[in-house]
């Protein structure tokens, strides 16, 4: 995510004030709230939001700090039949998968469970806690130098979450882009009847077939204690970032990810540029001692933050779409100069190639530490709830198979020769990020080898409120995900992505017996967790406004905002898509869009 340019200079003598109008209260972020100890709580995610917005409640939650603890915890909750849910310290997924049904649930957080329990040097493994945050193991691994060779590429997230939405970074080689794909044991406590006491605790390993049910879970297996995970020796890695005409993006996806072991590329497609990724394992003897602190995922001031959001909202408001344009000029423009965050030493970015230890390449996230501090003035990340104008965001996440990619990367073409300006608003929040990620033999892993887009939008604060060109994106959703069959993230999109997804796996039956023989009452699943195993229905509503937050996919102008001049229509290119489109009939002189019809004009005329 990329951020508007500075306005720091026109605020700086009003900072002050700022900081007191957006900062909105001074505690260290925690996902969970009590009113009275450690019951009466809610929880949210680290959006402050779900999809639905919706509040969820539970009656309690526990905070297990040993195994023992931990199946005590479950064999209580099962004898009482009482519903039950695993949460994080970070709480990072979009959708609504950590709230149990009703609001006499139980959460079991693994906020304590953060142990580094083993690392064998001979096998290569290391074995944690499911609480320990992707950046303890990335730290302890290395200094055994072993790595974990693909993760996510943002460290403030637990190994636990990170297997029940099967998150993953870039690449197509050796065991793939998968975590759970370098996991080669896990502790499993799950209900058990009452001859087991009420809980059985499973080891699984490779052999097992249940062992690619557990390794992607979305939670509903009930809560895994421990995970070991297979390292390699610690090696060293060259980057280089290549900007490019994405005009052939599509003819060059699937070789440059087969070329390039940590490939990725970050597609601008306003700016018709594509950033490739050049990134391989080099021999340990290459000089080098290179850093990447990624840009984005610094901390910055709050008052900075604020100032993003309220610029954001304004282009939005008045239609400014050509604002935005500028703005994502300058913002990419800035990042790629510095080359994302990339040092060659540390300190400061020379020249490519940046070459450094696998360890400092990784994964990122500075500003993780600030949520520690209550003070947030000069330390904050930007989607931090605590600070009142924090971003907040729509993420849209899915891969689709070869060859199908490259005919994706097409229509979004297309739609964006057709649209010219749409897409300044997803390049604010540094453009679409392509990732390779491989298939895996988790159920509900990736089918097939794969391209990954991660495209993240404005989202207004009003559920009612209808974003700029946002048919554009909702045809882009709805192509990728209905016409080629893209497989949604689990841990991020909006409501409408899972629609019908569980269908695309092959596996999801295996899956769902194995569902039936850990957790028979069904005690770790909820509504939502059974809406998107196809278990119930009801996963998208019918209710005025819902295409705006992604809810449904409007059949009916009143699920978009016919008030504000969004109607519900056919894609341009897809044309079995439905979108809410801005069609101000009164002003323009036919549907068409662009410039001949110009929202600015209709925003101020209003
Ligand atoms: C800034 C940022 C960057 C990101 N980057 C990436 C990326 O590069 N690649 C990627 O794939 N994703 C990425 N994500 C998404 C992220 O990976 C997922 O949302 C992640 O799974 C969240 O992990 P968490 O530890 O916060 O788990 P949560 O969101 O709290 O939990 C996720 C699910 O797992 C279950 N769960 C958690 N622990 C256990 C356990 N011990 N036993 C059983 N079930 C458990 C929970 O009940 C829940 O259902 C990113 C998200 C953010 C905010
Ligand atoms: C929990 O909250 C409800 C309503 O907010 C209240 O009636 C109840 O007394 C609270 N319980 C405890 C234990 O605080
Ligand atoms: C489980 O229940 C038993 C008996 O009611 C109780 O003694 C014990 O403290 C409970 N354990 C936990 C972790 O809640
Ligand atoms: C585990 O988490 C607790 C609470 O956040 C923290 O105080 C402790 O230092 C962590 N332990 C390790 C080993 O990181
Ligand atoms: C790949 O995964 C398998 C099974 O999980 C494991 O046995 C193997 O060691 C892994 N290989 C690497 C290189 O991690
Ligand atoms: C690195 O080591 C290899 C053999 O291990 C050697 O052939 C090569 O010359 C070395 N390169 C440098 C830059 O030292
Ligand atoms: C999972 O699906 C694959 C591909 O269809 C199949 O080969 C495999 O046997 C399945 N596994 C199980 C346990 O059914
Ligand atoms: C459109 O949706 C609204 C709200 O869901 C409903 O009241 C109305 O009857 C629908 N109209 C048509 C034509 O389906």
């Amino acid at each position: 995510m990329a951020f508007l340019s500075s306005t720091r200079q026109v605020f700086r003598s009003s900072s002050l004030l700022l900081l007191f109008y957006f900062v909105s209260s001074s505690r260290t972020w925690d996902p969970i709230k009590c009113s009275s100890g450690n019951t009466n709580c809610t929880i949210t995610n680290f959006y402050g939001a779900f999809p639905d917005r919706s509040v969820c409640r539970v009656a309690e939650v526990v905070y297990p700090s040993t195994e023992e603890e931990l199946i005590s915890v479950v064999a209580n909750a099962t004898a009482s039949r009482r519903k039950m849910k695993v949460a994080t310290s970070t709480s990072h997924s979009v959708p609504k998968l950590v709230c149990p049904d009703g609001e006499d649930g139980l959460l079991i957080s693994t906020k304590y469970l953060n142990r580094t329990l083993k690392i064998d040097g001979e096998a290569m493994t290391m074995t944690v806690e499911s609480g320990v945050l992707l950046r303890q193991i990335i730290n302890e691994a290395t200094k055994a130098k072993l790595a974990l060779v693909s993760t996510p590429y943002w460290w403030g997230l637990t190994i636990g979450g990170i297997l029940g939405t099967g998150a993953h970074g870039s690449t197509w080689q050796g065991n793939g882009s998968a975590v759970h794909d370098f996991v080669v044991e896990l502790r499993i406590v799950s209900p058990g009847g009452p001859e087991d006491g009420h809980v059985k605790v499973r080891t699984l390993n490779d052999g097992d077939t249940d062992f690619n049910a557990a390794k992607v879970s979305l939670g509903v297996l009930g809560v895994i204690s421990q995970v070991t995970l297979k390292l390699q020796p610690l090696f060293k890695r060259s980057i280089e970032f290549k900007s490019m005409n994405d005009w052939d993006l599509g003819d060059r996806i699937a070789n440059f990810g087969r070329k390039h072991e940590f490939a990725d590329i970050t597609w601008y497609p306003n700016q018709r540029m594509a950033v490739y990724r050049i990134d391989d394992r080099v021999p340990m003897n290459t000089s080098g001692d290179g850093l990447y602190d990624f840009t984005p995922f610094r901390s910055r001031s709050s008052v900075e933050v604020a100032i993003i959001r309220t610029k954001e909202e304004l282009l939005e408001s008045t239609g400014a779409i050509e604002g935005k344009c500028l703005s994502a000029e300058a913002s990419v423009s800035k990042l790629v100069d510095g080359a994302y965050g990339l040092t060659n030493d540390g300190k400061s970015f020379e020249a490519y190639p940046v070459v450094g230890y696998h360890n400092r390449f990784q994964a990122y996230g500075t500003c993780l530490d600030s949520l520690e501090d209550p003070e947030m003035i000069s330390n904050v990340c930007p989607w931090d709830p605590r600070v009142k104008g924090h971003r907040f965001f729509h993420q849209t996440t899915f891969s689709i198979g070869l060859p199908m990619a490259k005919i994706f990367i097409q229509d979004v073409q297309e739609l964006n020769d057709l649209v010219p300006k749409a897409m300044c608003g997803v390049e604010l929040y540094n453009g679409i990020l392509i990732r390779y990620v491989k298939a895996s033999t988790a159920y509900l892993g990736k089918e097939e080898d794969a391209v990954e887009f991660d495209i993240t939008y404005y989202r207004s604060k009003d559920p009612k409120s209808p974003r700029l060109y946002e048919d554009i994106l909702e045809e882009i959703e709805q192509l990728a995900l209905f016409k080629y069959g893209a497989l949604p993230h689990w841990g991020k999109n909006r409501n409408l992505a899972f629609e019908g997804a569980i269908e695309r796996y092959r596996n999801a039956t295996e899956f769902l017996k194995v569902k039936d023989v850990y957790d028979p009452l069904g005690l770790f699943s909820s509504e939502w967790t059974n809406k998107v195993l196809g278990l119930e229905r009801g996963l998208t509503v019918d209710e005025q406004g819902c295409a705006l937050e992604g809810l449904c996919i409007c059949s009916n102008d009143s699920h978009c905002n016919p008030n504000k001049g969004y109607y519900c229509r056919s894609g341009r290119v897809y044309k079995d898509a439905r979108v809410c489109r801005f069609t101000a009939e009164d002003i323009c002189p036919a549907e068409g869009g662009g410039d001949s019809c110009n929202m600015a004009q209709y925003h101020t005329e209003l």
